[in-house]
């Protein structure tokens, strides 16, 4: 029998309690499942050096695109959930 062993650990440099995720642009929709933009910031300020494009498939209400546009990055973004008006 497989044993699956799951420990939670917490990073503090992402941990952004008491930041609210609707903040600015982010609160324009009320899409349920928003990343939240301190995340994904941070993901890119990690992995966006050098690139020039950016793609998400799962793109919801678009945070992980205005994000990528704060670096420069040409965005595309598709999802299977059109936003309802
Ligand atoms: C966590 S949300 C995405 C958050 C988004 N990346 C952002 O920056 O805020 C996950 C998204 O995946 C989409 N999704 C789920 N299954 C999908 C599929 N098969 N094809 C395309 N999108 C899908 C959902 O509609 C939902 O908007």
């Amino acid at each position: 029998m497989l044993t699956l062993e799951v420990s939670k650990s917490r990073v503090p440099s992402l941990d952004f309690k008491g930041e609210k995720a609707s903040f600015g642009r982010y609160g324009i929709h009320d899409y349920p499942a928003m990343l939240h933009y301190l995340v994904v910031r941070s993901i890119l300020k990690e992995f966006a050096f050098g690139k020039k494009v950016l793609y998400d498939p799962f793109c919801g209400s678009g945070v992980s695109l205005c994000e990528g546009l704060r670096f420069g990055l040409r965005v595309y973004g598709t999802d299977i959930n059109p936003l309802p008006s």
